[in-house]
């Protein structure tokens, strides 16, 4: 059976793409952030993940506001990006895990959560960037993927705890996949953010740091906010947040924090990043 190594919570600004491109990592705008990465390589050459499972939201790349799936699982056998307008580059494809990406549909079909399948999904910078941030080096990516979208463009949003829940039933489900695996989850997006609008740079320090904290004692903290509550506390793109709490649910096992870093800003974001240990 495969084995779940752990997760990682990172933020996915697309100025980090930009900061890639131009061999910014030094920088002093940027080196906090980029100074948050090597623990999360070395934790990654010690685990040695073969898949990765990448739960992000889709910003109107793949889905556009005419087609909103809530829940959506890419069932593909590779993944591209696609220029968004931010003028960053577009990276090599991604493989596709099919075969845990048909058991991850049928397992989470079978939990009640009746997700879209895509046979065919470009991935987005929430999915793009966070990979190169692990994986630096021009895309030769070691690790085959699987993407789970959750949308937090178009209301309504699913709550935190069905995203939790829903973190939950993909942790069972590649615990369940007959392949011997070592499985990463990725969960990309938040910290506190607003990006446009009366509150447009909003950030609440406070409340993240509890959140992190939150994920490492108590996972199920956050799930007590509505979604309007959690709009309130952290902007309205700070929501993001839900991917975290799906990726932290997903581990089963003895959990234990590795690595923890957060910086603000990095364009309009707090940015977040976060590595546990799973133990089966
Ligand atoms: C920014 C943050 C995001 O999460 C995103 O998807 C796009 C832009 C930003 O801070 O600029
Ligand atoms: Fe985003």
């Amino acid at each position: 059976m495969a084995t779940i190594v752990g997760a990682v919570t990172s933020s996915h600004v697309p100025a980090i793409g930009r900061a890639i491109a131009r061999d910014l990592q030094g920088d002093p705008y940027w080196k906090p952030f980029f100074d948050g990465f090597p623990p999360v390589h070395q934790w990654l050459t010690k685990v040695k993940p073969d898949v990765a499972v990448v739960i992000y939201n889709d910003h109107g790349l793949n889905f556009f506001l005419d087609k909103m799936p809530t829940f959506a699982v890419g069932a593909a056998p590779e993944y591209r990006n696609a220029d968004e307008g931010w003028g960053i580059p577009v990276v090599p494809p991604f493989r596709g895990e099919q075969d845990l990406s048909w058991h991850l549909i049928e397992s989470l079909v079978e939990n009640e959560f009746d997700v879209t399948t895509c046979q065919e999904m470009l991935v987005d910078h929430a999915f793009t960037l966070p990979m190169a941030l692990l994986w630096p080096g021009q895309g030769a990516w070691p690790v085959t993927t699987v993407p789970v979208c959750i949308n937090t463009v178009q209301f309504p949003l699913p709550s935190a705890a069905r995203c939790f829940k829903l973190g939950q039933a993909i942790g069972r489900a590649i615990e369940s996949w007959d392949a011997d695996q070592r499985v990463v989850v990725i969960g990309t997006g938040g910290l506190s953010h607003q990006l446009d609008g009366e509150r447009a740079g909003f950030i609440n320090k406070d409340f993240d740091l509890q959140f992190m904290d939150s994920l490492a004692c108590d996972p199920q903290w956050a799930t007590k906010y509505s979604i309007p509550e959690l709009v309130e506390l952290t902007g309205t793109q700070g929501v993001e947040l839900l991917m975290w709490l799906a990726a932290r649910g997903a581990l089963t096992g003895r959990v234990s924090k590795v690595h923890a870093n957060y910086h603000i800003p990095i364009s309009n974001t707090a940015s977040g990043l976060m590595v546990f240990e799973n133990q089966p």
